[in-house]
């Protein structure tokens, strides 16, 4: 996989006078089972959060209110995505670098996550993580 497997998911949309509603069923609007939930909140600004690759895990990533930056690494090429939209949802492949940044005040950022969380399905080291995408290939 890499990050042209990446993309941008339209999420369905329920437009209301009483307030829109989007929903996400696993596998079904993403392409895989839901394991976990896990929201960045209360960032201050200039933060960055990420830094990190994982070897197995498939992640959706939404800005639930405002708006921020994803920028992807495959370990060959960056691409910038910026997020603003509840209905919007990044998927994220596994052994993709990624970074967050520019968060907006108040913004929520939610991970949909393939699994449990587990430390030891991540790269913390860029060396090490372009390492083992050479060592794949
Ligand atoms: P990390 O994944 O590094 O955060 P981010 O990529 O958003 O900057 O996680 C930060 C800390 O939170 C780290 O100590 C692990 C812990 N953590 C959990 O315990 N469970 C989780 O589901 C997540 C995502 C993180």
């Amino acid at each position: 996989m890499s990050l042209a497997d990446c993309r941008i998911i339209t999420l369905p949309k329920i437009s209301d006078p009483r307030g829109n509603l989007t929903f996400i069923e696993g596998s079904n609007h993403i392409p895989f089972e839901i394991r976990r939930v896990y929201y960045l909140y209360d960032v201050p600004g200039g933060a960055e959060r990420g830094g990190h690759a994982h070897k197995d895990l498939h992640q959706l990533i939404v800005a639930m209110s405002g708006s921020f930056d994803v920028v992807l690494d495959d370990g060959f090429q960056k691409k910038r995505f910026h997020l603003n939209r509840s209905y919007y949802g990044l998927y994220v492949c596994p052994m993709i670098w990624r970074e967050l940044d520019n968060f907006s005040s108040g913004s929520v950022c939610m991970a949909l996550a393939s699994n449990l969380y587990d430390e030891d399905d991540y790269y913390r080291d860029y060396d090490l993580f372009i390492k083992a995408l050479k060592s794949e290939k």
